[in-house]
């Protein structure tokens, strides 16, 4: 495959990703929040778009109540250990990369761990690779004997997660890669119409298999559509098919066309009001286990990212990538325990939490519900000897916010339920008298409810100083 500089690029605008601001690092967490765009510049909706968008919102309802998802790469690279993308980085041929099929021997309902787990973390679903761009069958299908039950594992591995997710009641996702490394149409389909209609009927024949024999599902998450076009897949006929089988699916749009919701992908870009989107991430660096990536992110930075992806209406899909025998890797098992433990207490300033229009701060994130905004501290202020000179600073600590435009009623820790006191005025609100240790790890939310909708706009703070009054306006 020539997956080169350009086909990347274009594979990566198809996501979405124009306009993207890192938002990786606790502190670092300005986010892209693109205006709406002018109207009238949308093309009108195919028949069967408009069908789709209609029921969206009731479609929808879950997803973006539920914040936070756990994404699942597991396939034959995992055997490999090196990254899901070792077929190719490593140039492994065909019939080598075949033999890992008949190596890979996971141990009984391994998705029961990673349900459990996801449980745990506060995810509310979970999207499994069924085939990554491998090619290798995760279900007993049908159609090639390049699959689960054909080889080593001798299982159903889809039915085992999905029977796994809900027993947790977690809602179930799919992850289909239309490309495919392994079939002989895989790249051919490109340049030869017979093989191009095979590789549809194929690819059509997989999804309405998955779509079919293991009851609801509720999201289907298409990956890279090289080498064709939505056209060459069919995607709109391929999507009609996907809706005729699970009316209550919502669909990604990674199929060449926009379905339901938009991919960014390690980055946290919200797209346009009114649009959905998720943020996919890893963990560590890698999606599929990579025994050597020890780039394992904090729990902290995970729980600035999920209130980020929140604050833009948008949802975080954190990965994981388990083990050939399935087994999770500890760091990752640590990470989410924390994460969990975090939501179990500050779970309201996340799930059901709406866009709000927040400029940032370095030492916190904010989310906002109507009138309540959350204030996240992660990096608590503790003691500072400006407290002896300034009484802005006292009684310690402090925290202060500029240019909150609404006004505030009343505040109170949400670990501890303690009421917060705090006085405000035209440049800021400040919350006085706070412990001088953070009072909750990784971040201590302070619940603010307020007369209105919580915007806090540094600019029209900015413009009730002196020095603004001097005739520059930045
Ligand atoms: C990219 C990678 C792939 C991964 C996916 C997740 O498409 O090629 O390995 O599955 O991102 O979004």
């Amino acid at each position: 495959m020539n997956w080169n500089e350009s086909s990347r690029r274009s594979f990566l605008k198809g996501m979405g990703a124009a306009g993207a601001i890192a938002a990786t690092a606790a502190g670092s967490k300005a986010l892209a929040v693109p205006a709406a765009p002018a109207t009238g510049q949308q093309a009108p909706l195919s028949p069967s778009a408009a069908k789709q968008a209609a029921t969206r919102a009731e479609r929808m309802k879950w997803w973006h109540e539920a914040r936070f998802g756990m994404f699942i790469h597991w396939g034959l690279y995992s055997v490999v250990g090196q990254h899901e993308w070792a077929k190719e980085f490593e140039g492994i041929p065909i019939p080598q990369y075949e033999l890992l099929a008949k190596h890979f021997h996971p141990k009984p309902n391994a998705a029961r761990e990673w349900a459990r787990l996801a449980k745990k973390a506060g995810q509310k679903y979970m999207v499994m690779t069924t085939k990554h761009h491998e090619g290798f069958c995760l279900w007993d299908t049908k159609l090639t004997d390049y699959n689960a039950m054909k080889q080593g594992p001798g299982r159903d591995l889809v039915r085992e997660f999905v029977d796994a997710a809900r027993a947790e009641g977690l809602r179930v996702g799919f992850y289909y890669s239309l490309m495919d490394w392994h079939h002989p149409d895989g790249a051919l389909c490109k340049t030869d119409e017979a093989a191009r209609k095979r590789f549809v009927a194929y690819t059509h024949g997989l999804i309405r298999e998955l779509l079919t024999n293991y009851g609801k599902i509720d999201v289907l998450w298409y990956d890279v559509d090289w080498p064709l076009t939505a056209e060459g897949w069919e995607s709109e006929r391929m999507n009609e098919m996907v809706f005729s089988l699970q009316p209550e699916i919502i669909v990604n749009n990674r199929n060449g066309l926009d379905g339901d919701f938009s991919t960014p992908e390690q980055h946290i870009t919200a797209s346009e009001a009114g649009r959905a989107w998720e943020t996919c991430m890893t963990l560590n660096n890698s999606w599929g286990f990579n025994r050597g990536d020890d780039a394992w992110k904090t729990p902290k930075t995970i729980v600035s990212n999920l209130a980020t992806c929140a604050l833009g209406g948008g949802n975080y899909l954190l990965n994981i990538g388990p083990e050939p025998d399935g087994s999770i890797p500890p760091e990752t098992v640590s990470v989410l325990e924390t994460v969990g433990q975090w939501l179990d207490t500050n779970g309201k300033a996340i799930y059901n939490t709406e866009r709000g229009s927040i400029s940032g701060n370095d030492n916190a994130n904010f989310t906002r519900r109507g009138n309540t905004l959350y204030v996240h501290e992660h990096f608590w202020p503790g003691h500072t000897p400006a407290a002896e000179w300034l009484t802005f600073f006292q009684p310690e600590a402090v925290i202060s916010l500029g240019g909150l435009k609404a006004k505030v009623l009343s505040a109170r820790l949400l670990k501890t339920g303690q009421s917060v006191k705090f006085t405000q005025d035209d440049q800021s609100v400040r919350f006085v008298g706070l412990p001088l240790i953070a009072p909750d790890q990784p971040a201590t939310v302070i619940e603010v409810e307020c007369d209105a909708d919580p915007v806090i706009d540094h600019g029209a703070a900015r413009s009730l100083w002196p020095r603004y009054k001097v005739g520059v306006s930045s």
